[in-house]
């Protein structure tokens, strides 16, 4: 009887074995990891550098098993740039999770918000009013330039004592994206941009980083401590950034003004009071927060990189310098139009990017039924790509 019984159970274990390791057919390669687990004890710390070794064995996607769900992680540029320009609408979702549920309260913003009709007409709409406000044209040079220039001066009323530059870049880069959505900008220490500079912080600070990543690889452990508890400072600096803007949005409505347009929030609340479609004052405030989320931290850090690459890399400081001087003379103002005589500074931006890359992984999902690099890969199937690539 005991015998029978062991026969039994061993066989059951073999079939689910083998129900667990088989794979839909033509779909990617990669590490079959243990049974339940998959592979969620072999990512290591920084799962995108795991990623980058697997692929140098399995190939340019892959397919990587975590508990009972298979994801693809992009692992070559060409297939990036396939994924992201040539079959956008395909790979545009972004991975459904409880933690992300959450950060978006249920799909606002455009940041981690899922492909949607809302999501096209919100990108479609912060980029013409963006554009709109001068972000990335040549008239906003005038208000970096001055935004620099207040930098530069604080710096030297300092006499030379130690100071957080980082922070203070990260001021600086908030205070140009103030410009164009707030109207305004705000002295170092005014309230509205401590908060905010503050609360980015809280989100992007890499324990907490880590504990969403884990969330996100693992959604039960959003429940568990210690994740949890780094989810919930994430999701508590979320909030409380959301009323610093709700303040700005609620003066905003106060002062509106339909023959003048003064920011982002004003075109926004123009579509709001014109009753369109999906424009709600609730994604007006979590759009605005992933604005400064994303184009504040990312700029600030890549000019502190830069910083410290010139100091690592005198020699490089001095090459820099030489090629400014040769376009510009000692005393010029340089401008976007001065890009293509600046090679070798651009060369440098490029490096430090490569070598610093600012978002560790990014977390899509496939739309619709697609294939990648000659595989299969169903609807709603993760997709992690390695910007770094
Ligand atoms: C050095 C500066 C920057 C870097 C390296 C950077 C990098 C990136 C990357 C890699 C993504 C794609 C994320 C994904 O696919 O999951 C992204 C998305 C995004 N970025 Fe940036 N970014 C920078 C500056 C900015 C600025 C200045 C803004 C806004 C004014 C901005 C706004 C956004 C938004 C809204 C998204 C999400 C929506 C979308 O994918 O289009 N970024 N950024």
């Amino acid at each position: 009887m005991i015998v029978e019984a062991l026969m039994i159970f061993f066989m059951l274990v073999l079939y689910g074995t083998m129900v667990w390791y088989r794979r839909p057919p033509n779909s990617a390669p990669g590490p079959l990891g243990l049974p339940i687990f998959g592979n969620a004890f072999f990512l290591g710390k920084e799962p995108q550098k795991t990623f980058r070794d697997w692929g140098k064995k399995y190939g340019k996607v892959l397919n990587v098993r975590l508990g009972s769900s298979d994801c693809i992680v992009i692992n070559d540029y060409a297939t990036l740039h396939q994924a992201n320009v040539k079959r956008l609408a395909a790979f545009s979702g972004v991975t459904i999770c409880p933690i992300f549920t959450e950060f978006t309260s249920g799909n606002y913003g455009i940041a981690l918000a899922n492909y949607s009709p809302s999501w096209q007409t919100h990108r479609r709409h912060v980029v013409t009013t963006l554009r709109r406000f001068e972000v990335g044209k040549r008239s906003m040079e005038t208000k970096i330039f001055n935004e620099a220039s207040r930098l530069t001066d604080f710096l030297r009323s300092t006499n030379g004592q130690a100071v957080n530059i980082g922070e203070l870049l990260h001021k600086m880069t908030t205070n140009i994206l103030c410009h164009a959505i707030f109207g305004k900008r705000y002295e170092y220490e005014h309230p509205v941009l401590c908060s905010i500079v503050q609360t980015i912080n809280g989100i992007v600070d890499a324990e907490f980083g880590e504990a969403m990543q884990t969330a996100m690889l693992f959604p039960w452990l959003r429940y568990v401590p210690p994740v949890s508890k780094g989810c919930d400072e994430v999701l508590k600096s979320r909030q409380s950034m959301i009323e610093t803007i709700d303040e700005v949005v609620f003066e905003h409505e106060n002062s509106y003004d339909e023959d003048d347009m003064r920011d982002f929030i004003d075109c926004y609340l123009k579509e709001m009071k014109a009753g369109k479609d999906l424009f709600t004052r609730k994604q007006l405030l979590y759009e605005v927060s992933d604005l400064f989320l994303a184009g504040t931290d990312t700029t600030s850090n890549t000019l502190t990189w830069c910083l410290h690459a010139l100091l690592h890399y005198p020699e490089t400081q001095s090459k820099l310098r030489k090629e400014i001087f040769d376009v510009l003379g000692p005393t010029g103002k340089v401008n976007i139009s001065h890009e293509p005589k600046m090679p070798y500074v651009l060369a440098f931006i490029n490096e430090v990017l490569r070598f610093h890359p600012l978002l560790g992984l990014s977390y899509r999902s496939t739309t619709e039924d697609t294939e990648l690099g000659g595989y299969s890969i169903p609807k709603d199937t993760p997709v992690w790509q390695i910007p770094a690539v």
